[in-house]
């Protein structure tokens, strides 16, 4: 279970501005509340950049050169004398094209796994489960319920693949008993599926207390996103979606795939968060599923390839990214995948449909083609309020850095 340390734990107010960061505070709510706390919302989105960082060919320069600067640590930290940002290695891609970096984050108190998505994933593999019971050796819950824990075979491949490459993450672990700070993973896309995955693997082993994935395909079977939400507690475990990303729905809700909680919802902007965010405690919440916009998934606070700078979407940019991924992609693979329809109500179980079928369209083409947007956009969130406003207000002006950065 992770540490979650409640507001009234907080020491001195004069340290708030310091420690306000380095701890994902939560009120100790249950799964079922729909609050989320300013600081928590913070760190999601660090864990966002983080994840679009991944996509630069040097997140390292990228990283301290628009958000985590030296400058914009001593605004906020003003004692601090920590580095703002330390790159551990960088990995892959593997033989499956998975690849990512991990960093140490001394501001956020945590040491973070983040996995790169991967242009065309949802036609290099087909939606077949692996048991990741046996074969992740994830105890009792998995072993003991029936038809066991499953997860995304092609996605389990290639995070088993990266634990080699890391010497199962070796230096990660070095660093986290060195430093003294927490463990997290995050990751975007398909990455986002190796991210719920590493997630579950080193959760179990008591290593990894927080997680973060960010336009995630579906990739667990329910019992194995039960033991996922237990080890997380929602609050630890946010699942995010930006605005109409179509790419949350790419795998339909069946027997063997639901999505995790806690779903978090970022959409639109926002003058103090950059986004406006709602959270999901079901794994069928509308909010929660994305929509039928691919351009959607190519923004999480900041556009694919950025961190942190610009905080608006740029369309130019982000295309930009697309077809030269879209032109790798294709120079080697030919698109088989089709997305499925997007509809306002959770797909029912026989509604599955495997990811290969269908004729030839591409993944940005596609978006045309999924019909029906997600016509439950409206707030049936809307209750997503800040725990404490004096604090929620500190913490804002606190971090207000990392949307000027
Ligand atoms: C589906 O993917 C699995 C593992 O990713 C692979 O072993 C299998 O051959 C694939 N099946 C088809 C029909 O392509
Ligand atoms: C980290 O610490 C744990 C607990 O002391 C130990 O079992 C593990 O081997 C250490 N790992 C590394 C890479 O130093
Ligand atoms: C779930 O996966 C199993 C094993 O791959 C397969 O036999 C079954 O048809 C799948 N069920 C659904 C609803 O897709
Ligand atoms: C920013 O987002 C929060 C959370 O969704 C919301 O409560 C607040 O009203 C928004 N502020 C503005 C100025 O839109
Ligand atoms: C998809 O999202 C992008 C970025 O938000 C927006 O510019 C575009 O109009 C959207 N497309 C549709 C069809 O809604
Ligand atoms: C958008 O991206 C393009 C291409 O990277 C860049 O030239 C332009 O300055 C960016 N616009 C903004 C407003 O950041």
């Amino acid at each position: 279970m992770p540490a979650l340390r409640s507001v009234a734990a907080l020491a001195a107010l004069s340290l708030l501005p310091q420690i306000s960061l380095a701890q994902e505070v939560t009120d100790n709510s249950t799964s079922s509340d729909t609050t989320v706390s300013s600081s928590q919302y913070w760190h999601e989105r660090y864990h966002g950049l983080l994840s679009m960082a991944a996509y630069s060919d040097d997140p390292t320069t990228i990283c301290t050169q628009q958000t985590f600067t030296q400058d914009a640590l001593l605004k906020s930290f003003p004692q601090s004398t920590e580095a703002p940002w330390t790159l551990i290695q960088q990995f892959g891609p593997t033989a499956s094209g998975a690849s990512g970096f991990n960093v140490i984050i001394p501001e956020m108190d945590k040491v973070v796994i983040v996995f790169k998505g991967m242009f065309g994933w949802e036609s290099t593999f087909n939606d077949s489960v692996v048991d990741i019971g046996t074969l992740l050796n994830l105890g009792p819950k998995c072993t003991e319920v029936e038809g066991g824990c499953t997860a995304h075979a092609g996605a389990v491949q290639a995070y088993l693949e990266v634990e080699e490459a890391t010497n199962n993450w070796e230096l990660v672990e070095y660093y986290v008993n060195t430093t003294g700070h927490q463990w997290s993973v995050t990751g975007h896309g398909f990455g986002g599926m190796m991210a719920q995955i590493a997630s579950l693997r080193l959760g179990w082993q008591g290593k990894v207390h927080w997680s973060h994935s960010h336009g995630a395909a579906r990739v667990f079977n329910p019992a194995a996103a039960n033991l996922y939400n237990s080890l997380f507690q929602g609050e630890a475990g946010q699942r995010t979606v930006a605005n109409d990303d179509a790419v949350p729905g790419y795998i339909p809700e069946s027997a063997n795939y639901t999505h995790t909680l806690q779903g978090f919802h970022v959409y639109g902007e926002n003058a103090t968060y950059g986004m406006n965010f709602d959270i999901c405690n079901t794994a069928t919440d509308p909010n929660c599923l994305g929509g039928n916009n691919v351009s959607d998934h190519l923004f999480y606070y900041t556009p694919i390839g950025q961190c942190g700078n610009p905080n608006k979407q740029n369309i130019t940019q982000q295309d930009a990214y697309e077809s030269t991924a879209s032109a790798a992609f294709y120079a080697t693979a030919t698109s088989t995948f089709v997305p499925p329809t997007t509809t306002a109500e959770p797909t029912s179980t026989s509604d599955s449909q495997p990811v290969t079928t269908g004729s030839g369209v591409s993944s940005a083409a596609g978006s045309a083609a999924s019909g029906v947007a997600n016509a439950a956009k409206a707030n049936t969130n809307g209750a997503a309020k800040l725990v404490g406003t004096g604090l929620a207000g500190l913490f804002a002006t606190a971090l207000g850095f990392v949307l000027l950065a």
